[in-house]
């Protein structure tokens, strides 16, 4: 079959709950060029190589296509580091990574563990006694966004709005074919300017008085790179704060339906706790939250597998597929909760690799023991679960489970 519809099928909502033989198929071919002229790349080493050239950039003003990609936005605002290349990517990272823990404080993170494993302990014990639990809603979804508006200073009472502009980000970018996607970029756009406002605010208001938070030191300190404009210090906290819980929701998630489908998995956990943090390494490996990179754009001509892909071209990095690549995994398809060597994509390679690692497994590591403390063992009562929209940052919608049946 061709693969210029590869990522029409990848998109696909009817694929969501497995694209992988979809990935394996583009690892066959290695680069897939696509209809509308993208670029697919699913085989590990090349991925790799992508997310350390220098002349792969991640600022979507490179693409030929840019000026109607960016329809609607104002030039001049300030983006997310995420979305820059260095010097002023390198410049806004370590700002923000000063105050945000290891390799700098360490501290930082290693004190939110009390207030994770409390934050996870409380859930946990309002689930009470119900025999059926909708994992996304009553325990993996409330986690991170409280975990990260605290660490950020957001009030508790804001939580809910905060929510509902990360989730129309999100929905951003989502690619599914059926759906109008200039509508959709539309509203990403609004709710991330409305973020910015309300995180602009917020921020002055600490500047004023400080309360030792995250927002608050980033308001404040200076240091050899400087202090953060108001323009940067919005889009820094947007970055974060969406960065922060639309993901982490998707690997606990993913970590209790892939457990909940490997109970001997589920068993040795119980039994040897100790194993969590590779168990959640693996996860990582096996069930990405975040699939694919979509927008990342040569500088130049770059040859990759043997396809030349051209200066400016949508280039697409599938992590989910270099992470089943049987050139680097051995068994790939097999989720081994003690896999050694498993230097996987699932936070992304080289400079632009996750900033909040450290945080997302502490608090996945955290999440699953507690819930493996309480509810002893669970049962899948829908498998494949109910799929968010999104292709990219993939993850049950909900996920009902039954205590106790299953181990
Ligand atoms: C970047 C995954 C949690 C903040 C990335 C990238 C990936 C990723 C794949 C690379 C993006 C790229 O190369 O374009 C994940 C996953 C998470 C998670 C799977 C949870 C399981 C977090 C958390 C935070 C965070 C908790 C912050 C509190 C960021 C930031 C970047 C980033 C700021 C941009 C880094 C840069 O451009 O230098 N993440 N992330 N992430 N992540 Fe995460």
């Amino acid at each position: 079959m061709s693969t210029d519809t590869l990522f029409r099928r990848i998109t696909d909502y009817a694929n969501r709950p497995d694209p992988y033989p979809l990935y394996a198929e583009l690892r066959e071919h290695g680069v897939a060029r696509q209809e509308d002229g993208a670029f697919l790349v699913g085989t590990y080493d090349e991925i790799t190589a992508l997310l350390h050239d220098p002349r792969v950039s991640s600022d979507v003003r490179n693409r030929d296509d840019a000026e109607e990609l960016l329809a609607g936005e104002d030039p001049a605002a300030p983006r997310s580091f995420i979305a820059l290349d260095d010097p002023e990517h390198d410049r806004l990272r370590r700002l923000a990574m000063r105050r945000f823990g290891p390799p700098h404080t360490p501290g930082r993170i290693d004190a939110l563990r009390q207030d994770i494993t409390a934050i996870a302990e409380d859930l946990a014990r309002g689930l009470g006694e119900k025999q059926h639990i909708d994992i996304v809603d009553d325990f993996a979804f409330p986690l991170p966004v409280a975990v990260i508006c605290r660490l950020l200073g957001v009030p508790g009472e804001d939580v809910p709005q905060v929510h509902e502009w990360a989730d129309a980000v999100v929905a951003g970018l989502d690619f599914s074919p059926e759906e109008e996607p200039a509508e959709r970029r539309r509203t990403a756009l609004q709710a991330r300017q409305a973020m910015g406002v309300y995180l602009g605010e917020l921020a002055r208001t600490r500047r004023e008085r400080p309360t030792g938070d995250l927002l608050s030191q980033l308001a404040n300190e200076d240091g050899p790179d400087g202090r953060l404009t108001d323009g940067e210090l919005m889009s820094t906290a947007t970055l974060l704060l969406i960065a922060g819980h639309e993901t982490t929701v998707n690997l606990i998630t993913n970590g209790v339906l892939t457990l909940g489908r490997h109970p001997e998995a589920l068993q040795r956990l119980c039994d040897d706790p100790e194993l969590m943090p590779r168990a959640v390494e693996e996860l990582l490996r096996f069930e990405p939250p975040v699939q694919f990179l979509p927008q990342r754009t040569p500088l130049a001509d770059i040859e990759v597998a043997g396809v030349t892909v051209p200066k400016g071209a949508p280039l697409i990095l599938v992590l989910a597929s270099g992470n089943r690549d049987p050139l680097r995994f051995p068994e790939p398809d097999r989720f081994r909760p003690d896999r050694e060597d498993n230097q996987h994509l699932g936070f992304g390679s080289g400079v632009h690799s996750c900033f909040g690692a450290p945080l997302a497994r502490l608090e996945t590591q955290i999440a699953l023991t507690v819930l493996l403390r309480r509810l002893g063992s669970w049962r899948l009562l829908a498998d494949p679960p109910e799929y968010r929209r999104s292709p990219v940052l993939r993850g049950p919608r909900h996920l009902p489970v039954e205590r106790g049946g299953g181990v």
